[in-house]
């Protein structure tokens, strides 16, 4: 932002805090420059919502059952939402829990949201009623339950009306923003047995539901339409029903519906109530059956569902928690960076306020890497994750760039058809040809298929067979199959054959970086990822027995090209341009040096110690910002079709040298597989959200979550961070930080432990489950080194050491290991 030079720049600004008990995010200052999110839901019911209680609702998919509806990018930001809004019956003053959309003054009411594990807590201390809106979706039953906490701390009697309130949204986001002739005249609202139910009329089984605990036998007031209950020439910040006290009992069969429920409660001095109104999936009787379940008396069922979900969270994080010198480390990995792979791998990239449901479906590369991150805490989603993307790999061996599973499963779907119940595409749509093929995509899945059986010691997993996307028959629901170590083959030989002049992978429509479209040239990123993903198959396969040789000749043939085309004598070429011209190379003047290949470079094992090392360099040296790594250096400014889009984005922003945060961890792994665990840790202090806590004035985004990219040095807003929670970096910070930086890689039959840390770390402990069995790791560094394990002792025992660290073989399910290792 240019302010034509105000320098009222206010620096340390700071807006919440880590609580560490609670494992939540608290933002107590509430005015946060831009939209903090979180998301609830882990199964089928999901929401995201920011820190004023703005968001969406969604059934499944956000394109196809959006339950509560969202105006994106608007003005005022993030609205509707899921609000409470208290009324003071005396004085006819008015608020909600969450600061907006009543936006009462931040000097006469306190509030706080408190982002925790898949539920948000809304805080609000007004005119001496303290308040608290919880939201979160219970694991087993498809509803959002808003669960109330009112306490009058006035020191008198106090007359209150709370009104739920939330705006629903007509199924299809397309239809709901744009074809108003449908929407509005498909929908109805009704009222009976204390149930607000919406039908969407066109639909076979569209029904959703807003109660609360007292309706059954209060005659409690409500509304159904969205209008009445606002009011004409007003927003969510006046309501109409809200400012005069009372509802007015609309329902219609058509229109622009909500669920809004008004209570009237008195409260003495010191007391509090608990209320819950509940916005679930399903019809009236749905309803009625979750209101007797939760609202029984003491509301028991929803602290039981709470726990649940707490639980489920506890159980994973418990897969692994750390301890080290660096707090920051602690925070993140411990909690944060885990909860974001997690999303990640739940939500793919489809739901948030960027990405508001209009892309559904699975991005290939994305999901295979987010696949990959998770198998500890999450094999049954990493699985299945996989499963869909071997269903959606084609017999040449690349994967479908988008697609959506449901395309190669058997459709259970009712006969009846409507309007807006959207048919699949047919085969000939669903399957794209080489010309859309993004070249690095499939290969992605070879190593995470490899992590996934490291972690659970499934093998039988390579021998399962699974359909191909173009041979698939939706009739039938069969299709040529082969195993997953078939498919895996074709993946390789699919890059063995795709490749250029130089040898090196085609970059067909675009590889890793979406925005430079090679354009019929060649990447070096793809060559590396080929040269990772064949490490990771030949490893796997000899530990199946399987001859594998073929593989072994192809990894050496892709060694040497690598270092013959693109060793440059400083370090790494990114590619070639369809005309021959290298990109990232001493000579280009733009774009000289590119983070994605000189990390690979080095991660995939394909460069010598020695250039390794110099590549690096070269990204500290060029790419190395206070804020993280930048993808390029210098900036492009000049369009190059040949180099592809990115020479068409603003300098700074984006894949054009901002500091894009997906490829950061790689450099941290990078060099920690070259044993500078100093430099590892300064490109991962650099990056690191928790770190910018205090510097929200640069930052803009929530600091408990990596974003997409950072702008750069070359873009007035340097610093500022853009896109949270959906984006590869959440994985693979998580990934590269243990299993590199702190080196707890589960292995075919071992767990290694090879760190690389800062030379003047002391110690850091470990606590891993894997297979069942819990490792409590201690690494002592008596001799200040940052790689290298000179001894091992499992439960008093000496353990195999070598250059790849100590390798712990796999002890007995349900036992409890004490292992320590020393560096040096
Ligand atoms: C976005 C895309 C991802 C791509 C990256 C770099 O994050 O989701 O697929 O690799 O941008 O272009």
């Amino acid at each position: 932002m240019i302010l034509n030079g105000n320098p009222d720049i206010i620096l340390s600004m700071k807006y919440g805090y880590f609580d560490q008990a609670s494992k939540e995010y608290v933002i107590d200052r509430i005015d946060v420059p831009v939209s903090w999110t979180n998301y609830i839901g882990v199964n089928e019911l999901c929401g995201v919502f920011n820190h004023t209680a703005g968001g969406y609702l969604f059934y499944k998919s956000p394109e196809y059952h959006r339950i509560t509806r969202f105006r994106p990018n608007g003005v005022p930001m993030d609205r509707p939402g899921h609000y409470v809004y208290v009324r003071d019956d005396d004085t006819g003053d008015y608020w909600t829990l969450s600061w907006q959309p009543v936006g009462k003054s931040l000097d006469k009411a306190k509030y706080v949201c408190r982002h925790g594990l898949s539920y948000i807590k809304y805080q609000c201390e007004y005119s001496g009623i303290w308040g608290q809106q919880t939201l979160f979706i219970p694991l087993d039953d498809p509803v959002e339950i808003w669960d109330v906490i009112l306490r009058n701390n006035s020191g008198k009697r106090r007359r209150l009306s709370v009104f739920g309130y939330t705006e629903f949204s007509f199924h299809h986001i397309q239809i709901d923003n744009q074809n108003f002739q449908m929407s509005l005249y498909a929908s109805g609202s009704s009222y009976k047995d204390g149930i607000m139910e919406l039908d969407l009329f066109y639909e076979d089984n569209g029904f959703q539901y807003f109660t609360a605990d007292n309706t059954n036998d209060d005659a409690s007031d409500f509304d159904c339409l969205r209008d009445v209950f606002i009011g004409q020439y007003r927003t969510e910040t006046n309501p109409e029903a809200v400012e005069r006290g009372i509802c007015s009992g609309s329902f219609e069969l058509g229109g622009n519906h909500c669920g809004a429920l008004r209570r009237v409660i008195e409260l003495e001095p010191d007391a509090e109530i608990r209320l819950l109104f509940l916005l679930g999936e399903g019809n009236r009787d749905a309803g009625k059956k979750t209101r007797s379940k939760y609202c029984a008396p003491g509301f028991s069922e929803v602290d039981t569902a709470f726990k649940t979900l707490g639980n489920f969270w506890k159980e994973k994080l418990e897969k692994l928690q750390i301890n080290t010198p660096h707090d920051g480390m602690n925070v993140m990995l411990n909690t944060w960076t885990l909860y974001q792979a997690e999303i990640n791998v739940i939500f793919s990239r489809f739901a948030s306020f960027i990405e508001v449901g209009g892309r559904t479906g699975l991005g290939y590369r994305d999901t295979s890497q987010d696949a990959m991150m998770v198998p500890h805490s999450n094999p049954e989603k990493s699985r299945s994750r996989l499963v869909e993307l071997l269903k959606g790999l084609t017999t040449h061996g690349y994967g479908l760039h988008l697609f959506s599973p449901e395309w190669f499963e058997k459709q259970t779907k009712a006969a009846f058809k409507s309007p807006t119940v959207v048919p699949l595409p047919p085969m000939s749509q669903r399957v794209h040809g080489i010309s859309d093929a993004c070249a690095d995509d499939a290969l992605w899945l070879i190593p995470s298929i490899a992590e996934y059986i490291r972690e659970t010691g499934d093998f039988d997993f390579a021998e399962e067979k699974f359909t191909y996307a173009d041979t698939y028959n939706p009739e039938t629901n069969e299709g040529m199959s082969e195993t997953v170590f078939d498919h895996m083959k074709r993946i390789l030989d699919f890059s063995a054959r795709e490749i250029g002049p130089h040898g090196i992978c085609k970059g067909l429509r675009a590889d890793w970086n979406d925005c430079l479209n090679l354009g019929g040239g060649e990447s070096a990123m793809v060559s590396f990822l080929h040269h990772w993903a064949l490490v990771h198959f030949c490893a796997l396969g000899k530990r199946l027995g399987k001859d594998v040789s073929k593989y072994e000749e192809m990894t050496a043939k892709v060694r040497e090209s690598c270092e013959r085309d693109l060793w440059n004598g400083s370090w790494y070429t990114r590619g070639f341009t369809a005309s021959g011209r290298g990109i990232g190379t001493p000579a280009s003047k733009e774009g000289k040096v590119h983070m994605e290949s000189n990390t690979w470079a080095v991660l995939s094992g394909a460069a010598s110690h020695d250039h390794g090392i110099a590549a690096m360099d070269a990204v500290d040296q060029f790419l190395y910002t206070p804020y993280g790594l930048k993808l390029c250096d210098p900036a492009f400014s000049e369009p190059d079709d040949e180099v592809g889009f990115v020479t068409r984005v603003y300098k700074g922003l984006k894949e054009n040298a901002a500091i894009f945060s997906h490829p950061n961890p790689w450099a941290w792994a990078a060099e920690a597989v070259l044993g500078r665990g100093d430099r590892a840790m300064k490109f991962y202090d650099a990056l690191c959200p928790y770190n910018q806590n205090d510097k929200i004035e640069v930052r803009k985004a929530e600091p408990y979550m990596y974003c997409q990219f950072i702008a750069g040095p070359d873009h007035s807003a340097f610093g500022r961070a853009h896109h949270p929670f959906m984006t590869g970096s959440a994985g693979w910070s998580y990934f590269a930080a243990t299993r590199f930086m702190l080196g707890i890689r589960p292995d075919f039959d071992s767990l290694v432990v090879d760190p690389c840390v800062p030379a003047e770390w002391p110690s850091f402990t470990v606590r891993r489950v894997w297979r069942n069995a819990v490792y409590n790791i201690t690494v002592e560094n008596p001799d200040k080194v940052s790689k290298g394990v000179r001894e091992c002792k499992l439960n008093g025992q000496s353990v195999k050491c070598g250059k790849a660290g100590a390798e712990i073989p796999v002890q007995g399910k349900g036992s409890e290991n004490q292992v320590t290792v020393i560096m040096g």
